[in-house]
């Protein structure tokens, strides 16, 4: 089971000290055999992060990265900057990224090349918005933005989904276990059709994951993690998540 935390910009110096410090002392030990851990904090705290989980099985992400290589882009983080402080993963697709930074699939392509030129692993994320759930056209949305792995330019590219349907995100509101358990099935069936398919069918589910939903939510066979926001801002929280 993969734990993958994404603190979005939330947090200080501080704040990511201390939970990292509860997290490596009281989720790892604690971790059953198989599962892992992936922390994304905010970009200007990657390299700490990455530093402190040297020596330990944790690994660490971005949450974004730029669909340039290098140049003038001001503000922009490269995949390669991201993978020189030697961070593992970038988090791609993130509906936040979608909806407030107006990412389609042609950038989210480029994004995905770079990611995978600087020998980054990706947490791509899928997922439909409430009137798509409401019309039943969430598989239609999940085809189309899954339909970027298909790219030429993508082969090999090391990749794990994460299905975070956006209505479910921040909200409470969580999908019911069953059309979790299809939805995963859904995405995992396609993945096995694309022109480049994972190595292993991975698919996160994401999206007010909390201690007192996680139980039910892991004991589908189709998910094989979680990615969670708001609940791994606390360390008991997530705790409760992982253990
Ligand atoms: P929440 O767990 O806060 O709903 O956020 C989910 C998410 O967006 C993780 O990427």
């Amino acid at each position: 089971m993969i734990y993958a935390a994404n603190w979005k910009m939330n947090g200080d110096k501080d704040f990511v000290n201390s939970i990292l410090s509860q997290i490596k002392d009281n989720i790892l030990p604690n971790l059953s055999d198989g599962s892992s851990l992936i922390l994304c904090p905010p970009t200007i705290y990657l390299s700490d992060v990455t530093d402190r989980c040297k020596n330990t099985s944790i690994q660490s992400g971005a949450q974004d990265c730029s669909a340039h290589e290098n140049g003038a882009f001001t503000g922009e983080v490269s995949a390669q900057m991201i993978s020189g402080t030697g961070a593992h993963w970038v988090i791609l697709g993130h509906s936040e990224r979608r909806q407030y930074h107006a990412e389609n699939n042609l950038l989210l392509t480029d994004k995905l090349r770079t990611a995978h030129n600087a020998g980054l692993k990706v947490i791509f994320c899928v997922g439909e918005m409430h009137q798509h759930y409401i019309e039943g056209t969430t598989r239609e949305i999940l085809k189309d933005q899954l339909s970027v792995l298909n790219d030429a330019s993508l082969a090999n590219l090391n990749y794990i989904i994460a299905y975070e349907p956006v209505w479910a995100i921040g909200t409470g509101l969580v999908p019911a276990l069953e059309e979790i358990d299809l939805i995963h099935q859904f995405i995992k069936t396609l993945l096995k059709d694309t022109a480049n398919p994972p190595k292993e069918r991975t698919v996160l589910y994401g999206g007010s994951v909390n201690p007192d939903n996680a139980k039910d939510i892991k004991s589908l066979a189709s998910v094989d993690g979680v990615l969670v926001g708001g609940a791994s801002l606390s360390s008991d929280k997530f705790k409760q998540i992982c253990i």
